[in-house]
């Protein structure tokens, strides 16, 4: 791809939009040209933009679609199946960051693949992705997520309201949810994202399995990962480092977006 010739637009100037913002202008400021950023906070999106080197345009969501070659979703899962919609209907390539929003509408990835509109989802906190896309080329028997959180990572989950769970009155460890990495998103669509895309990656979200445990002894956002099958059993650990701004944000999903759109302007790719 030539120098510059990627016009990348980010919807959602929060924790994960404003540290990809700064590396479009950092460690790919050769590669992208950070041409538009939104969020439905005003306020965030204009303290983003003086705090670049070279302020973006703020456009609304239509308008950044309509003027980047590459939109970015940094928002919420309750608009990234309809930012992905709009960028298959104007043929805009794009990133999704909440991935859980995608989870039930399936079909808009189908139509994004006849239309050639390109749709990244980065690994995110998650080790494994790489693999279960490998056995996938053969028979695969189980995948299982098991996602240990502290409770500040798990705050404000309807799942907890609608069961009624105190993360408060949790004094040691817990297992909060067990069930389908569909189920998973629906009752904590701010927290397990990796769930939705480890579904898509490998046997679906109604198949894959979760597990989440939370303590208060907890200090990082633990995820594992078990596949088994043809290929045999793969196991991965990946002990996060909750971000500050978000702690229901790792620093390594940051780091996967901003390798995932370097990866985009390279024509050498490693891994699967
Ligand atoms: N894929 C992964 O591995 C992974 C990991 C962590 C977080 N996430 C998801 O990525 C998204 C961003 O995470 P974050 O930590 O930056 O969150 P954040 O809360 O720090 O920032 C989100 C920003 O989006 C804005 N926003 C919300 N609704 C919007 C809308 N309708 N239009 C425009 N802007 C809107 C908010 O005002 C805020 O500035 C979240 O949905 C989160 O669940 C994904």
């Amino acid at each position: 791809m030539g120098s510059k010739s990627l016009k990348v637009g980010i919807i959602g100037c929060g924790t994960i939009g404003s540290q990809i913002a700064h590396a479009c202008q950092g460690l790919l400021k050769d590669k992208v040209n950070l041409a538009a950023i939104c969020d439905s906070d005003a306020k965030r999106a204009l303290a983003l933009k003086q705090d670049l080197k070279k302020g973006p345009a703020v456009l609304r969501q239509d308008e950044l679609i309509k003027n980047c070659s590459l939109v970015v979703e940094a928002a919420s899962a309750r608009i990234s199946g309809e930012v992905l919609d709009k960028c298959v209907r104007s043929g805009r390539d794009c990133m999704i960051m909440s991935v859980g929003g995608l989870i039930g509408r399936e079909e808009l990835l189908t139509k994004a693949e006849k239309k050639g509109v390109r749709v990244y989802i980065p690994s995110g906190a998650l080790c494994g992705i790489d693999g279960v896309k490998s056995a996938s080329a053969g028979r695969i028997d189980s995948v299982t997520l098991t996602t240990r959180k502290p409770p500040r990572g798990l705050a404000g989950a309807p799942y907890l309201k609608e069961n009624k769970i105190d993360l408060d009155k949790i004094t040691g460890k817990t297992i909060v949810f067990e069930g389908s990495a569909e189920e998973a998103i629906k009752g904590f669509p701010q927290n397990v994202n990796v769930s939705a895309a480890l579904g898509l990656a490998g046997i679906g979200a109604k198949k894959t399995r979760v597990r989440l445990v939370t303590s208060p002894d907890y200090t990082k956002n633990i995820h594992e990962v078990e596949i088994v099958g043809e290929c045999g059993r793969i196991f991965t650990r990946t002990e996060n480092v909750p971000s500050k701004a978000n702690p229901k944000t790792s620093g390594l999903a940051v780091f996967s977006a901003i390798s995932t759109l370097a990866g985009i302007t390279r024509s050498v790719r490693i891994g699967t």
